[in-house]
């Protein structure tokens, strides 16, 4: 039988941070279903926000964070992580994250919804840098194992107590037995058919705790980011907020601006507005997003993985309008944890996208999801002890089941297709309930039927589509990404 102090599903941010810091206290298994490189804080690009700023100060951030979010928002759960968001970022400078300067002082960037400049970043790569960093720390670290190419399939949870979980590893299940298991899991940005989240955000963590009975919270609001590259034929790519807090502006179809009428904040406004809006223009032509009236020097210095990812697809930043449109962006809900990562499930904890502290209520504030990362997976290590388990029960192992069923491909096309015409930025209770009962039947017809990694994220896939559906259904009135007309 397997035992570890520790065990951690996923490697981005918080998962590897978590990982850090309970390798102080015992040994630890990070487990993750690709290589650990390959997280969604991989792909993030503005940075993290945090009171660095002689100017700002931490009710400035609350309220900001508060106002993106409707005031969904759980307001203890914002001024810890506001409060803690300075000392965090020392902890990353520390570890060797070379945030960028300007004269010897971070600099600080600016972003959709925040009052002040308070983004910390390293150029326009901040994910993938902190990720680095992260990487070789806990590679250096002989308490962390890591095991890539393995996926979690489910958590072993009766009477409410999770013992561990089963995984698929070189092509075997086999059952991991800890008191702590962290879901660090990340996204659920597939089950829609344009995101800006990479091929793994399949709601893994998510359908995961559902199907053991955790509680779920918040799950309706999926956040959009209004600026991801849609051009045809090339592969969608996310724009940066940070640069409209450069000057980008956003033009429709006749080369005119249009915020300022739907917004006094302008392109700068939170997300959701933001979405909606270009959501409405799409409608009568394409739209786009444009920063070439700034000098082509300052854009290639500010944004050089943008302007080389785009010039590789044939357009320049520095020259070109970039036709953009939304996408699936975030998950603002997820597992309900308090302050220290608990979930309803005894053992269970989870943190980052996967969870919802209730800080981003009904929508996240730009770069403040790092943050909250970072920040609770820092915290949770104070509360957690490694305790010695007792009185395992028995848990059966997966086989796989079904004779026939929908093809992976085609469930998953469903599944994407469903939830972008009719659980997407703008909501009718009608396309809801048309949507819940397709999914249901997907769910019905859809049977893992090999040991296939991507057959196992096909049905979390279904199942997570059915909880943001179900959440959706329940919420009649509008309220942040949410939008119901
Ligand atoms: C972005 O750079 O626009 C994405 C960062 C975030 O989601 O906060």
């Amino acid at each position: 039988m397997k035992k570890y102090d520790f065990i951690i599903v996923g490697s981005g941010i918080s998962g590897l941070n978590f990982a850090l810091n309970a390798a102080k206290k015992g040994q630890v298994l990070v487990v993750t279903k690709k290589k650990i490189i390959n997280s969604t804080t991989n792909y993030a690009q503005g940075g993290i926000a945090a009171v660095l700023d002689e100017l700002d100060d931490f009710n400035k951030h609350i309220e900001d964070t508060l106002i993106a979010g409707s005031y969904h928002n759980n307001k203890k759960a914002v001024t810890f992580m506001v409060k803690e968001g300075p000392k965090l970022i020392n902890h990353l400078l520390d570890l060797g994250v070379k945030f960028s300067n300007k004269n010897g002082n971070l600099q600080l960037a600016r972003e959709g919804g925040h009052s002040m400049r308070r983004i910390a970043h390293v150029g326009d790569r901040t994910g993938h840098s902190i990720e680095k960093v992260l990487i070789e720390n806990v590679r250096k670290n002989k308490n962390i194992t890591i095991w890539e190419d393995s996926f979690a399939i489910d958590l072993l949870v009766k009477n409410n107590t999770c013992y561990g979980l089963q995984i698929l590893r070189n092509g075997r299940v086999e059952n991991l037995f800890s008191s702590a298991v962290i879901l660090a899991t990340g996204g659920v940005g597939q089950i829609y058919k344009h995101t800006s989240n990479p091929s793994i955000s399949t709601g893994d963590g998510v359908a995961m705790a559902a199907r053991a009975g955790a509680k779920m919270e918040d799950m309706e609001f999926v956040q959009f980011h209004p600026t991801v590259l849609n051009s045809p034929g090339k592969k969608r790519f996310l724009l940066s907020e940070a640069l409209r807090g450069e000057g980008a502006t956003l033009k429709n179809h006749k080369g005119e601006r249009f915020m300022p009428k739907y917004d006094k904040r302008g392109e700068l406004a939170p997300r959701d507005i933001v979405s909606r809006a270009i959501f409405e223009e799409l409608k009568k032509g394409p739209v786009y997003l444009d920063i070439s009236h700034k000098p082509a020097s300052e854009i290639k210095k500010r944004f050089p993985y943008i302007f080389a990812e785009l010039k590789k697809k044939g357009l320049d930043l520095t020259k070109n309008k970039i036709p953009i449109s939304p996408a699936a962006h975030y998950m603002c809900g997820g597992i309900k944890v308090d302050l220290h990562g608990q979930s309803s499930i005894k053992n269970l904890y989870a943190f980052g996208e996967v969870a919802c502290t209730g800080v981003h209520g009904a929508n996240r504030l730009a770069s403040n999801s790092l943050l909250e990362a970072i920040v609770f997976s820092n915290q949770i290590i104070q509360s957690i002890k490694a305790k010695k388990l007792v009185n395992i029960p028995d848990f059966a192992n997966f086989k796989p089941t079904g004779s026939q069923c929908l093809s992976n491909k085609y469930a998953k096309s469903l599944v994407k297709k469903i939830m972008w015409d009719y659980v997407g930025i703008i909501r009718n209770e009608k396309d809801l309930k048309k949507a819940i009962l397709k999914l249901i039947e997907i769910d019905a017809k859809y049977c893992v039927k090999t040991n296939k990694i991507s057959d196992f994220e096909t049905k979390n896939m279904i199942q997570t589509a059915i909880l943001v559906t179900k959440a959706a259904l329940k919420r009649k009135k509008s309220l942040g990404c949410h939008f119901v007309i």
